[in-house]
């Protein structure tokens, strides 16, 4: 088990990156906590015991960079991807630019400081931990969340593919892959229309469980048993089959956000 110092977290003003930021501030560990709205960065800081806080939105270039540079001088040796969002619509009829904003904050941004972790990582020979969170939704290509999906489909397969790079070195790369989490993701997804999921995984337990990861370097974590049986359900379908069921029940699902709304 390797003893962390130091971790950053990004999106750690809300859901899964709050609940982990408390539980690492208990065990004692320096916090560099990234966040895009002031006031609940400063909110966090007085509650938790935070090095420091990094005011940064992350669909910008500008907010990715001062990430990046922070990661080089602090040199954490823990470091969580963790920010993201998710929008349910249908794709054509969304204006391109909330496409843009999701694929900078759920990939680019994971992507460029996963570039900058195992640099910094490797020049100062610090064994690292690098955790990119995806999601289920990155084994099961989901209709009108498109652009989502795929993004955490980039993230898992990068963060697979690095592992097996940086093997034998000392730095692990882990991807966690929850499911429907009890966090207002679900509300911001669809607009205000939809509450948490009703069989949501608790936020608590979720962070024990990704804690649990960071502690045991699992590479891959599907989270929970309920998902993991779905995506090996999946799986074992032919593709264009399990497509079908996926989008017949998807539809009953969001038909209320998406369709009855026009
Ligand atoms: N909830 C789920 O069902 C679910 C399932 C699978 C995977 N995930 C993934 O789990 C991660 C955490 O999500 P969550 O459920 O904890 O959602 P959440 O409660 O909405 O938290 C998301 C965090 O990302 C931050 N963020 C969003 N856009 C940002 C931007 N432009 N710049 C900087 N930070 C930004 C948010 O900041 P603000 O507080 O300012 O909004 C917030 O701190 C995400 O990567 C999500 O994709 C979630």
């Amino acid at each position: 088990m390797k003893k962390i110092q130091k971790a950053l977290i990004t999106g750690a003003t809300s859901g899964l990156g709050l609940a982990l930021a408390k539980l690492m501030s208990q065990k004692g560990i320096q916090l560099i906590l990234v966040g895009r709205d002031q006031a609940k960065l400063t909110t966090v800081a007085q509650e938790l015991t935070v090095k420091d806080t990094i005011l940064a939105d992350l669909s910008t270039q500008i907010g990715i960079d001062t990430v990046a540079q922070v990661i080089e001088k602090e040199k954490p040796d823990c470091i969580i991807n963790n920010a993201g969002f998710g929008h349910y619509s249908v794709y054509e009829e969304t204006p391109y630019s909330k496409w843009n904003e999701m694929i900078s904050v759920n990939l680019l941004a994971p992507s460029q400081l996963s570039w900058q972790a195992l640099k910094t990582w490797k020049n100062e020979s610090i064994r690292g931990t690098l955790v990119n969170v995806a999601s289920v939704l990155a084994m099961i290509p989901m209709p009108y969340s498109a652009p989502y999906s795929a993004t955490k489909s980039y993230i898992l397969s990068m963060s697979e593919a690095l592992q097996m790079e940086v093997k034998g070195s000392g730095i692990n790369v882990l991807a966690f892959c929850p499911g429907q989490l009890e966090t207002p993701f679900r509300t911001g997804a669809s607009s205000g229309a939809l509450p948490s999921h009703e069989r949501a995984l608790p936020i608590v337990q979720t962070a024990k469980a990704l804690w649990h990861q960071i502690q045991t370097l699992k590479p891959l974590v599907v989270y929970n048993w309920r998902y993991q049986l779905l995506v090996w359900f999946v799986h074992c379908l032919p593709r264009q089959l399990a497509n079908k069921l996926i989008a017949k029940s998807i539809k009953k699902e969001l038909a209320q956000v998406l369709f009855h709304r026009r």
